[in-house]
């Protein structure tokens, strides 16, 4: 071994041992006749001292040259610090140096290797392997491993079988852009990479696996945001003979599980919310419940009293703002230029402040009296000393526009607490959307996911109203999971692809597989597969979840350290067969 201890381990019981360390020089102060040289590695950062009397003098002399990320192995022996640094584990030592050898000299880095870096993003990126050497990246990753392995050690337990399932598959159409990848063997054809192993899983299941779990990389070519990556990580799950409420049951358990264990936090049982009431209470599928702002619809209190500005609109909604009537002017003004931007878009707003003294002020004082305001506080849930912020239109546009303001007002708030969770399933989704360019549905979460049985007479009637046997698992505002019951007869599957407008032979060659596979004993099954990153990237108090990904993509789809995507060589395109269909890359 090159080493006897790793950095951060050695502290006053060592005092007079002789060791070896190997690391990396984090930092040198040369003071003349004392050199203290940092040496860090994966477990903490020790402080060797070079003194020109008692150390060897061509040891000292060396010790000179010593610059930043030199990889270097020393002897010494393990003395006490004069003055000691309480914050470090091996703050109250110093290592004596008495032998040093150089591994590997290193250049000097693009960007200090410290807690607090002076890299920027992309050159932090391009360096990625330096980045990771950072304290703060290199625990999320260790964070990451820790969560990952609970959720193994979870589900082994609960009976779930880890399968893997292929990388080079045909598209599944899950609601991205595939990924794909030709093919030298079968020229002019292409794999796609997985957007998720959705039909696999349900072939396990009528392979008789009864439960089913995989932690699969998934790929999606799709626009990229703080909480997306291109290729992202799933906790893949399914099970046989199961209903909805098993599944949420088992999952609930996993989740409370995970934060007790990770986080030593308890959480209750999670509410559960149709889509329609989140929406209609969040103006969103995905509502962050931790501080309350809940929407309150005030169309029969605001309408035909006067201000035509909601009288002709299809729905008037409002949210408290808690402790909002001590803004200023200046302040109210701010949020409402926020909601006119084009990211929000919005008209307007309407503002009433609830004074502590029972008075109210508002924009619209001369069209609603205090008995008005007082039942808009109401259903607002309003109190003394708040604010409520209206907006009135179309109701689809405004809650989304509302919800896009209270998250910003919890954000700036600071209501969005890092280290407070709150679980929620939604369920009922409805089966499908109607996607009006293409004038066609869309199966809202996949194909192969069943609806209610009681809506089962919808799809020949009225099929946009059909509920889903589907749910979301949401989490501090965010989508960590999301599945269904999945259709196991053949028939229903073939009158999905059909109302999905696929014809009778597009259904078969691009799910033969499937639908033969139905016809061989498919048992009732449903699943659900939560994204990691994400779930990783929230327990470890954060929402960006690239930093949690070793190897991240950056936003325009890139990795910035290997230089991918690129072209291929002419010879390559040649084997791939690919040189005549696009002679423009040439
Ligand atoms: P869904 O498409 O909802 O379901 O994906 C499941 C979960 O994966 C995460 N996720 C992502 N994370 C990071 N980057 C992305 N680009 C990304 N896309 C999705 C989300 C999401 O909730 N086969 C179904 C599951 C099922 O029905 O069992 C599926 O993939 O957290």
């Amino acid at each position: 071994m090159l080493r006897t201890h790793h950095c951060g381990a050695l502290n006053e019981k060592h005092s007079n041992e002789e060791v070896t360390l190997s690391g990396w020089v984090q930092k040198v102060r040369n003071k003349g006749f004392i050199v203290w040289v940092d040496i860090r590695d994966r477990y903490g950062v020790t402080q060797l001292v070079f003194d020109e009397e008692r150390s060897p003098e061509w040891v000292f002399k060396k010790s000179l040259e010593l610059g930043r990320e030199d990889v270097i192995q020393i002897r010494g022996k393990v003395i006490e610090r004069e003055s000691k640094n309480p914050k470090m584990s091996s703050g109250g030592i110093e290592i004596l140096v008495g032998d040093l050898k150089v591994l590997n000299a290193a250049k000097t880095p693009p960007f200090t290797i410290e807690n607090e870096t002076d890299g920027g993003d992309e050159l932090r990126m391009q360096y990625r392997y330096l980045d990771l050497r950072r304290s703060p990246v290199r625990e999320n990753l260790i964070f990451r491993h820790k969560v990952t392995m609970a959720v193994r050690n979870f589900l082994s337990q609960a009976d779930f079988i880890d399968v893997e399932t292929p990388y080079l598959i045909k598209s599944t159409p899950e609601g991205a852009r595939d990924f794909v990848v030709p093919s030298r063997m079968n020229s002019g054809q292409f794999y796609a990479l997985p957007q998720s192993p959705q039909t696999f899983k349900q072939l396990l299941m009528i392979a008789g696996f009864d439960k089913y779990f995989q932690i699969v990389k998934c790929f999606r070519d799709e626009d990229l945001r703080a909480d997306r990556q291109p290729e992202f990580t799933q906790i893949d799950c399914e099970m046989t003979f199961v209903e909805q409420e098993d599944i949420l049951f088992q999952f609930e358990a996993m989740i409370q599980h995970l934060l007790k264990k990770i986080k030593g936090v308890e959480l209750g049982a999670f509410p559960r919310m149709t889509f329609t009431e989140a929406i209609q209470q969040y103006g969103n599928d995905k509502p962050d419940i931790r501080f309350g702002m809940a929407f309150g619809e005030l169309n029969e209190l605001a309408q035909n009293k006067g201000f035509n500005v909601f009288d002709s609109q299809e729905l008037v909604v409002g949210i408290a703002v808690p402790g909002g009537a001590s803004m200023s002017r200046k302040e109210i003004d701010a949020w409402i230029d926020l909601v006119k931007q084009p990211q929000i878009g919005a008209t307007g707003l309407v503002w009433v402040k609830c004074n502590e003294d029972g008075s109210y002020k508002s924009t619209v004082d001369k069209f609603f009296g205090a008995d008005d305001l007082t039942q808009w506080a109401e259903a607002t849930g309003a109190r003394a000393g708040d604010l409520i912020f209206v907006m009135a239109g179309a109701a689809h546009a405004t809650r989304k526009q509302l919800s896009a303001l209270r998250m910003e007002i919890a954000e700036q708030m600071g209501l969005r607490k890092a280290d407070e969770f709150a679980a929620v399933w939604v369920t009922d989704f409805p089966l499908l959307e109607w996607d009006e360019d293409n004038q066609r549905y869309h199966a809202m979460h996949h194909p192969f996911t069943a609806p209610k049985k009681e809506d089962m007479g919808l799809l020949d009637s009225d099929p946009v109203k059909a509920k889903a046997n589907a749910y979301d698992l949401v989490l501090n505002g965010n989508e960590i999971g999301g599945g269904s019951i999945r259709i196991h007869d053949k028939s229903l599957q073939e009158k999905m692809f059909n109302l999905l407008g696929f014809s009778e032979q597009e259904a078969k060659d691009q799910f033969g597989f499937l639908m033969d596979a139905l016809q061989f004993g498919a048992p009732p099954h449903g699943g659900i597969a939560l994204g990691l990153d994400r779930l990783v990237a929230i327990l470890g108090g954060s929402e960006i979840i690239r930093d949690f990904i070793a190897f991240p993509k950056n936003n325009g789809g890139r990795d910035v350290m290997i230089d991918a995507p690129a072209a291929l060589t002419l010879e390559q395109l040649e084997e791939l067969s690919l040189k005549t269909l696009n002679k423009k890359t040439f």
